[in-house]
């Protein structure tokens, strides 16, 4: 997979890239990254990326030619790519789907704002894809593109060692990952659950499976409304709603709760 990225900040971005699973899958050519710097792409002695607002307003906005300059260079010598991303807080919101959909592609470019903002023409005419990676924002779109970088080469084939560890993570089923442990078995006086030091596979498996019911009910209420949940899933929630009306009967009214 080849991935491009735009930026007044390449060191950013290649400063992200000297470390970890995606740096060692990129030296092993599992996919091919590479950082553009968008000064390079004025034709101004001051390698002016940005203007004045139209309309007026504070801030700047990033100036189109230099984007469009880019985009065709890296066309020209990488190929045509699939997609063209722009990172943006008014974006479609990042997720475990959009990452599966992008590491099915070949070739997708990034391309980062700064300042208030990018000419909207680049997003019309240039853009495949807007997106965020949250309700938020930041200074510039270089971390999240990081960010959509890294969620989407580790589903690359071959780029994460244990493809198993890919599979089990938490969004794969649309369910949060169940609690790990290592050794030793007791550590600060808390002990490892006892079933997985039992060896018995089928028991452990069922108590993980339970475990990610559980916390997806308790932290992710939203998600367990569209998981795809068993059986076994669903007495393992009905259990779960039972212990929490339980522990809720005595609870202290919290601060907001007393009404009139
Ligand atoms: N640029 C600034 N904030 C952002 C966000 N939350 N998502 C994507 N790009 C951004």
């Amino acid at each position: 997979m080849k991935v491009d990225v735009i930026t007044i900040f390449p060191r950013m971005i290649e400063a992200a890239l000297s470390e970890g699973v995606v740096a060692r899958a990129n030296e092993a050519g599992t996919i091919d990254i590479r950082a553009w710097d968008l000064r390079d792409f004025t034709d101004d002695r001051h390698r002016t990326v940005d203007d004045v607002a139209y309309g007026g307003g504070p801030g700047m906005v990033m100036k189109p030619a230099p984007m469009f300059a880019a985009v065709e260079r890296i066309g020209r010598e990488r190929g045509a790519p699939d997609a063209v991303v722009l990172m943006t807080p008014q974006g479609r919101p990042f997720s475990h789907d959009e990452a599966e959909r992008l590491s099915r592609m070949n070739h997708v470019v990034f391309i980062c704002g700064r300042y208030e903002g990018v000419d909207e023409r680049v997003a019309e005419g240039l853009v495949t894809d807007e997106l965020s990676i949250g309700d938020y924002v930041l200074t510039g779109g270089e971390l999240p593109a990081l960010v959509v970088i890294d969620a989407v080469t580790r589903l690359v084939p071959g780029v994460v060692g244990d493809s198993a560890s890919v599979v089990e993570d938490s969004f794969v089923s649309g369910l949060l990952d169940c609690p790990h442990y290592t050794r030793p078995a007791e550590f600060a006086g808390r002990t490892v659950p006892d079933v997985l030091l039992s060896g018995h596979h089928g028991e452990i498996e069922r108590w993980r499976r339970r475990q990610r019911v559980r916390r997806t009910a308790e932290r992710r209420p939203d998600l367990i409304e569209r998981a795809e949940l068993t059986a076994d899933d669903r007495q393992e929630l009905a259990r779960w709603q039972a212990e929490a009306a339980q522990a809720g009967l005595g609870k202290p009214k919290e601060k907001g709760d007393e009404g009139d």
